[in-house]
């Protein structure tokens, strides 16, 4: 055992970071998805990972970057997304308040990086260094066209990369992605460095998009950080939607960016979904929210609407399979000790517990 004067804070982030070590690797290495089944791990923020019972894997919007780090940062620059959309300069106390359940650069088997836009929460660049690092095969890099810019920027190779619009459809082994237009507000008053905005049209399938993954288990719709548009209700009726996701938090005063439990609840109806997940709220020190109130809602309503989908409460880390959680409202880890008095027990007496 290490003694005292060996430790150093090297050795103490080596043994430490990231704080699951390679316990979600192992797990998702070692799902084998049941047949017309998906299986999901959230991995905080809106990242999220997809496994088929094809064992087709593919990993969108996976983030392992950090909030502030320290009180001493400058304020907000002017562009900054939301220095533009409030007109504040202080900066913003966005703290990761999740783990790191992920080891990017243990990764060894997966068929698409998939991002929905190009954000610093959305997009990683040890991920894109550990994927070219790791994966044999030469496996694509699928986004908008900002997203790919910045890729080709970190030195992804160019032909590496795939550009999706909404109406686009990829096919990465069973899986086929459909790109749908994105309602992400937030992305629009984005702009590198400070560029006057008023009057401008920015356009948004450069900037963001959709996504439906359509599997053998469903059909899973990513509403990335999308706010409400009356458009989901476009999408439900031209594509069928299983379990939908999208960004949910308790926006500041002065802010818009993440949707309210009212209106993921109106996108889950809208989309005809099956499930909805709420997700994001998790992250930022200044977003959080609690997700019961989307749940304490939907019972308000669900009978009046007749509400054709159940909400799920998910934790960072866990595993969700459609259809067969279909039905859960609530995710709880593994609580273990399912072997308890399988062995002798080691006590004083048995009356003490
Ligand atoms: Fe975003
Ligand atoms: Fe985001």
């Amino acid at each position: 055992m290490a003694k005292v004067n060996e430790i150093t804070k090297d050795t103490w982030l080596r043994a430490m970071f990231p704080e699951w070590g390679t316990y979600l690797n192992e797990l998702i290495e070692d799902e084998v998805v049941k047949p017309n089944t998906v299986a999901l791990w959230w991995t905080g923020c809106m990242g999220f990972w997809l496994k088929t019972d094809q064992n087709t894997n593919i990993a969108v919007d996976l983030w392992f970057g950090s909030g502030k780090r320290t009180t001493k940062t400058a304020n907000m620059l002017p562009g900054h997304q939301m220095a533009n959309m409030s007109g504040g300069r202080l900066q913003q106390p966005n703290l990761r308040v999740q783990p790191h359940v992920l080891d990017p650069f243990e990764v060894k088997k997966l068929d698409a990086v998939v991002a929905t836009h190009y954000h610093a929460d959305h997009m990683d660049i040890y991920f894109a260094a550990a994927v070219l690092q790791n994966i044999k095969e030469p496996i694509p890099f699928i986004g908008p066209q900002e997203s790919v810019d910045l890729w080709i920027k970190w030195g992804v190779p160019k032909e590496r990369c795939i550009v999706v619009k909404p109406g686009d459809v990829i096919k990465v082994k069973d899986v086929e992605i459909v790109a749908l237009d994105s309602f992400d507000r937030t992305c629009l008053v984005t702009t590198n460095g400070y560029e006057p905005l008023a009057g401008t049209i920015p356009d948004m399938d450069q900037k963001a998009v959709n996504y439906l993954f359509k599997t053998s288990g469903g059909n899973i719709y990513d509403a990335a950080d999308s706010h409400y548009s009356i458009s989901f209700a476009e999408h439900g009726k031209k594509h069928k939607v299983d379990v939908c996701f999208g960004a949910f938090g308790e926006n500041p005063v002065g802010i818009a960016d993440k949707q309210t439990s009212v209106d993921l609840l109106r996108m889950a109806e809208a989309l005809r979904a099956k499930v909805l997940i709420p997700l994001h709220y998790d992250i930022w020190a200044n977003f959080m929210s609690d997700p019961k109130e989307i749940l304490a809602i939907y019972d308000m309503k669900k009978d009046v609407l007749q509400y054709q989908f159940t909400p799920f409460i998910w934790q960072v880390g866990g595993k969700y399979t459609y259809p067969t959680d279909a039905n859960l409202r609530e995710y709880h880890h593994r609580r273990g000790f399912e072997d308890c008095f399988e062995e002798e027990q080691n006590i004083p007496f048995k009356s003490m517990l």
